[in-house]
């Protein structure tokens, strides 16, 4: 795909991925159109973005609400004539347990990081049927849509779904015969942005910022761990947004910016394997990981 002219829609673009993405995209010459749930840092945004010289439209969005991404891909038609590329990145992470994850906060995960991608889809696909010209749907999933760790109940559950339904528009395209619309799903590593603080977007009654989950050994020692990681030597949002760009620029299905560490990709490998073969891989990984937990509950004493 032909980046430089071409139109893209991005969610969740205040900040992190979807800032980088954005501004990758005005540096390569296309048109952003951004939007994101938080009106006054989508509003920084917007005037970062202008100062690179971008053409720039952004659009408050709620990416948990359908009619909220058909008012921003109409919105973005209205404003630069068409679009050509759906940036599906809006999402969070929180970690629990498995038999307590409250039911508000499992629908509040899989609203924001699942059923948002097929809003988007529902919104912009059509649209760029009709357009006929090249267009592009890009899902920022995630590792977690491979593999699962301990306190991930909601995100890998989330993530992995986020890939099987943007997989399944990439077979649904193919076998309709749609041949202007590529398909890219991105399934970083760790990154280094805000996604550990999910009270920012969480709703009030989940009560996120009281930190009541980290009463648990698990859920406290996992998110430390993701915040060593992040606040350490976790890749920048910009090397992720460049790789990115680049797979979808080359037309490819997937791409893994920070998830290409031989460890993590003999895990990953080893996990899909299991699954097809019916052998249970986890056991090797979950030592490896109870052992991180450990270390990462010895750097918050
Ligand atoms: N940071 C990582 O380590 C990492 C790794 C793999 C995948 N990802 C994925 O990358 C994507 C972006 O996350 P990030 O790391 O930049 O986190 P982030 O928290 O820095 O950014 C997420 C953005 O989404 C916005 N948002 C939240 N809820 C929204 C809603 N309902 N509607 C619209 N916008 C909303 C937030 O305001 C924020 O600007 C997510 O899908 C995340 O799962 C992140």
């Amino acid at each position: 795909m032909e980046l430089r002219g071409a139109v893209v829609a991005i969610t969740g673009a205040a900040g992190g991925v979807g800032f980088a993405l954005a501004r990758e995209a005005v540096r390569r010459g296309m048109s952003v159109a951004i939007s994101d749930i938080r009106a006054e840092p989508l509003e920084d945004a917007r005037k970062a973005l202008e100062a690179l010289g971008g053409a720039v439209l952004a659009v408050r969005a709620d990416v948990t609400k359908s009619a909220d991404l058909e008012a921003l891909a109409a919105a973005t038609v209205a404003r630069f004539g068409k679009v050509n590329m759906l940036v599906n990145n809006a999402g969070a992470f929180v970690a629990s347990l498995a038999w307590e994850t409250p039911e508000a906060q499992l629908d509040w995960i899989l609203d924001l990081n699942v059923k948002s991608i097929a809003h988007g889809i529902r919104a912009f696909v059509p649209r760029m049927i009709t357009q006929g010209d090249p267009c592009h749907v890009l899902t920022i999933a995630s590792g977690a849509a491979l593999t699962v760790y301990p306190g991930y109940t909601t995100y890998s559950t989330a993530k992995h779904a986020a890939l099987a339904l943007t997989e399944a528009l990439y077979m649904d395209l193919a076998a309709e015969g749609v041949g202007n619309i590529g398909v890219t799903i991105a399934m970083p590593g760790i990154l280094r942005t805000e996604i550990m603080s999910p009270e920012k977007t969480s709703p009030a009654d989940l009560a996120l910022a009281d930190g009541g989950r980290f009463q648990r050994r698990t859920v406290r020692a996992m998110e430390q761990m993701m915040r060593n990681h992040v606040a350490g030597g976790a890749m920048n949002p910009d090397d992720a947004a460049r790789q990115i760009l680049d797979a979808v620029a080359e037309g490819r299905l997937y791409v893994l910016p920070a998830h290409d560490s031989p460890a993590t990709v003999a895990t990953a490998k080893a996990i899909a394997t299991g699954r097809a073969t019916g052998e249970n891989a986890y056991g090797p990984v979950l030592d490896g990981i109870l052992r991180s937990l450990d270390k990462a509950e010895e750097t918050r004493k």
